[in-house]
């Protein structure tokens, strides 16, 4: 069997180099754990962008995966399948309630596998719910969105980033999608001012993250989510919080959104919905926003969206967020998690700690320096964790992590840390 250094050499000889990983070679998970091909543990502090929330490989979601697997596992949208309907309904009963739905229209999902898919379908719902139901005049449909927002990578979405190093990752990928502005995050002014210069008429949509997660878990300031969800009402313009880091208990709630009682008219999910062993994603909106007076047959779809093995995982993974109480445990222990690092913060350490803020179990500290030095020394030390806009490095375990483990990787993350 290769070692460790053999198969990170055979990514790069024969992987395109889009990621630049820290040298780890994970070959088996279990919860908050991994191992390396010579055994070595790591305790993992990102949960693949949140996708484990319900951490590596549990039993149950497996115990699903494998009863499904053997039964059917892919047959296109072409036929119906006795898992989808079930997954979208229960899927509905949870994120409904959590809905603005003015009209009473019951709510109603569109399925697919990654992240950056949910993103396109939320834009392309809301661009025909803009020309079909607000008359928006044809091709002039409007969407907003966030400075320094991540909402993934197709060409359209990359063509609305402003990542920092635009330039480096973005910028080769033109012409980009048109019908997109970008305005200040957490700033409601600047959302009403620019609805009023761009024509309330002719605006489908405002999409945002509650939490920037890939920004540095940026979270606006309180009374934000209230007053964008006023100004999105007032000018018939759609609400879409893309949740696909932030929801399913990450922050605390069930959506980061909750923390103000806010409905948003639709949610992007990704990432969790998945168990942590599949891709799975999809837009949760109103039937008036998608029914099929706005999305008709071959307007959208995907092979594998809404697969039988997808959603009998995905069904389980929601399951396991209420039963195991995931929420109350973000709380919980992102409160206890918080408060160690802030210990820590306050002690004379290497690169001094500008901030630790996070929501839930989603956390970040920035650094008033370069921070990627200490992921690679964290590797060391049996802690998985990544350094993102290289000054701040986000700690994001699984939502079944145990204060004793917290306190163990407290124990480490200040012997790398502290001067
Ligand atoms: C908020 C948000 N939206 C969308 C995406 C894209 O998801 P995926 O990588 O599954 O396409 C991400 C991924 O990190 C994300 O954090």
């Amino acid at each position: 069997m290769p070692n460790s250094e053999e198969y990170i050499k055979m990514d790069h000889e024969y992987g395109a180099h889009n990621y630049h990983p820290l040298e780890v070679v994970i070959s088996r998970a279990e919860g908050c754990w991994v191992w390396d091909p010579e055994g070595r543990k790591y305790l993992d502090c990102l949960s693949a962008y949140s996708s484990q929330n319900m951490g590596h490989c549990h039993p149950e979601i497996i115990k699903a995966m494998e009863e499904q697997v053997k039964k059917v596992a892919v047959t296109s949208r072409a036929f119906c399948n006795d898992q989808m309907g079930p997954y979208l309904k229960k899927l509905c009963g949870i994120v409904g309630p959590h809905v603005n739905d003015p009209k009473n229209s019951g709510t109603m999902a569109l399925p697919m596998n990654t992240g950056a898919e949910a993103v396109e379908t939320g834009l392309k719902v809301a661009r025909a719910w803009g020309y079909i139901k607000k008359n928006i005049p044809k091709d002039q449909a409007k969407i907003i969105v966030c400075r320094d927002n991540f909402h993934g990578r197709t060409i359209t979405i990359v063509g609305f980033s402003t990542d920092i190093q635009h330039g480096n990752y973005f910028g080769n990928f033109g012409p980009y999608t048109p019908g997109f502005e970008i305005i200040g995050y957490g700033d409601a002014q600047e959302l009403e001012d620019t609805i009023l210069s761009l024509g309330p008429e002719n605006v489908a949509a405002f999409m945002f993250e509650p939490i920037q997660g890939e920004a540095g878990v940026k979270i606006p300031p309180a009374g934000y989510y209230t007053k964008v969800r006023e100004i999105c009402s007032k000018y018939n313009v759609l609400m879409i919080a893309d949740e696909i880091q932030s929801g399913l208990c990450r922050s605390g709630k069930l959506f980061a959104l909750d923390h103000e009682e806010v409905k948003p008219d639709m949610f992007l999910l990704g990432k969790a919905l998945g168990g942590g062993i599949y891709p799975v994603s999809g837009i949760v909106t109103t039937r008036d926003i998608v029914g099929p007076d706005v999305i008709k047959p071959g307007t959208h779809g995907s092979t594998f969206g809404g697969n039988s093995l997808a959603c009998a995982i995905a069904s389980k993974a929601l399951d396991i967020l209420i039963d195991e109480k995931l929420a109350e445990r973000a709380t919980e222990l992102g409160a206890y998690f918080m408060e160690g690092l802030r210990k820590i913060a306050a002690k004379p350490t290497k690169v001094p700690i500008k901030e630790v803020r996070g929501r839930g179990l989603l956390i970040a500290v920035e650094f008033d320096g370069n921070a990627r030095q200490f992921v690679e020394h964290f590797k060391e030390h049996g802690i998985l964790a990544k350094d993102t806009h290289l000054t701040t490095i986000r700690f994001a375990p699984p939502l079944i992590i145990e204060k004793e483990e917290i306190d163990w990787a407290l124990e480490q993350i200040e012997k790398v840390l502290l001067a």
